[in-house]
């Protein structure tokens, strides 16, 4: 009798196993087909969208020796933040990228010879002094180098937009806090400060002089460090060998009032003189920004030996010359969303500047661009339920609480030259609640008196992205940080 209940028991497990396999096959073949259906949609995984809660560096490898493995500052890989992950705050965000924005555009043409250097000065300020909070950078991702000898740590968050590189350093007047201790010029045999006649006393330091030293000041609205321009030794190791710079002018700050997020200073990637590639032999770097929080990317700086990858990677031309502008200003030359062209003039994406800043976050639009994006996501998103704005700059965003998945076109930038970068999911969407019940559209409207075109770092995510300065180009290449 027993024997014959525990026999049907069983068939009855069989049985519910065998629908259950049906179902989940059922789902994955569902799956499939969609994706099959979709060359121009993303299908997304909304877990995936989640702050992640491990640090993964095996998604990384590091090019070659003059490569450094790249953090986001909110990430569990984040050395910063106590190795918790801090989840990005996007009002607080929005608001910096506003300010930076405003900064940018104060510093895109720089009147070299025409007008006063007051009068340029006077504009800069009057730029500047906006917001009530520093706002040098919105950058998000930063590298460990060592400064000195012997060496000692300095954590910099990479800005394309700025021109000089600093560090927070003894002996300190103020300094905000930072998570490793503060640079010792004492301690290093190699380190010497500038001396005003120095031809490394750079005009981009906006250098004063006092006791025959070459002092510098930079300032972003109320935030500012100044301290003394010096030179010292920069090593940068990994697991291939030893890069150094020597000697390597930069600013060691003894009176920093920005606040940087944990990081002792801010490494600047622009084309000026001053900064850290303009200083290297081969000018040139490229980067990838790690897709999600939870994994690294790179930087390397010169050209990478790898010629299989550097045959994929598109050139587009740099508009300006580097007197007229710090910034890589490229030309956009139209967008898709689905493999469907946004419907304006194409004289619309011509009439504002465009340029690349990995120190702002999302990508501003000019206001003509961005209603176009925005009701073409809207229409292709129409099945979901949009929820109402959560702020004035996000106002296309939806509730995805209750998917497992779901489905969000592709969208493509093109460049002058037919260079298409095609974006990474996070550089499409970007959580605003970490509940999932505010997912947003990942761009923002420039002011309507100020439209410009800024390409932000949510958008390289994932992408390799090459910056030329002698060759006057920037390019992209596929690689997704692997
Ligand atoms: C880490 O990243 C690799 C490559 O992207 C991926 O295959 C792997 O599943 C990830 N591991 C975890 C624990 O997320
Ligand atoms: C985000 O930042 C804003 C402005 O600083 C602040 O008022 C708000 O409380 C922050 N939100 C969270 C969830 O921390
Ligand atoms: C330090 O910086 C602040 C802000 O720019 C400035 O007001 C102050 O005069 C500076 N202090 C010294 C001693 O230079
Ligand atoms: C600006 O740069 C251009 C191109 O590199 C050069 O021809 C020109 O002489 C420069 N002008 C000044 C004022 O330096």
């Amino acid at each position: 009798m027993s024997t014959y209940i525990s026999m049907i028991l069983r068939f009855l497990l069989q049985a519910f196993f065998l629908f259950l396999c049906l179902l989940c096959s059922v789902k994955n073949s569902y799956a499939k087909q969609a994706e099959a259906q979709c060359s121009d949609c993303h299908i997304v995984e909304v877990s995936s969208l989640l702050p992640p809660i491990v640090c993964n560096r095996t998604s990384t490898k590091v090019p070659n020796k003059a490569s450094l493995e790249v953090v986001s500052k909110y990430g569990p890989c984040s050395t910063i933040n106590e190795g918790k992950a801090k989840s990005p705050n996007y009002t607080e965000i929005l608001h910096k990228d506003r300010a930076r924005a405003k900064y940018i555009q104060s510093r895109i043409f720089r009147p070299k010879h025409s007008g006063s250097d007051d009068d340029d000065h006077l504009k800069r300020t009057e730029a500047l002094t906006v917001g009530a909070e520093p706002f040098l950078s919105n950058g998000e991702f930063y590298i460990t180098v060592s400064l000195g000898t012997p060496r000692q740590v300095v954590t910099l968050l990479l800005d394309t937009g700025s021109d000089i590189t600093w560090t927070q350093c003894k002996p300190c007047l103020k300094c905000f806090k930072q998570k490793t201790p503060l640079f010792d010029p004492t301690k290093s045999s190699t380190y010497s400060s500038v001396p005003c006649r120095s031809k490394a006393c750079l005009p981009d330091f906006q250098p004063t002089c006092s006791s025959n030293t070459c002092f510098y000041s930079v300032s972003y609205g109320s935030g500012s460090s100044d301290g003394h321009v010096a030179t010292e030794k920069l090593t940068i190791m990994n697991g291939f060998g030893t890069f150094v710079k020597y000697p390597y002018i930069f600013g060691c700050g003894t009176n920093n009032s920005a606040d940087i997020d944990g990081v002792t200073g801010l490494m600047g990637l622009a084309r000026t003189p001053s900064s850290f590639i303009s200083q290297t032999s081969q000018k040139y770097f490229s980067y990838c920004y790690p897709s999600s929080y939870g994994s690294t990317g790179y930087i390397t700086f010169g050209k990478s030996d790898d010629d299989i990858k550097n045959k994929f990677v598109k050139f587009t031309p740099i508009t300006t010359s580097p007197n007229q502008s710090l910034f890589y200003d490229i030309m956009v030359t139209g967008m898709t969303i689905a493999g469907e062209k946004l419907p304006v003039a194409s004289s619309e994406y011509t009439k504002s500047e465009t340029v690349t800043d990995s120190g702002t976050t999302l990508t501003v639009l000019p206001p003509s661009l961005y209603v176009a994006l925005r009701s073409a996501f809207r229409k292709q998103m129409s099945k979901y339920k949009m929820i109402k704005p959560v702020s004035d700059e996000l106002d296309t965003c939806y509730d995805f609480r209750s998917y497992d998945e779901v489905v969000i076109p592709k969208i493509s930038f093109f460049f002058k030259g037919g260079v298409e970068l095609e974006l990474d999911v996070k550089g499409i969407m970007v959580l605003y609640k970490k509940d999932l019940s505010q997912v947003c559209l990942a761009f923002q409207k420039a002011d309507p008196d100020n439209p410009i075109f800024i390409l932000g770092n949510s958008q390289l995510r994932g992408k390799e992205v090459h910056h030329d300065i002698v060759g006057q180009r920037v390019g992209f290449g596929p690689g997704g940080c692997s």
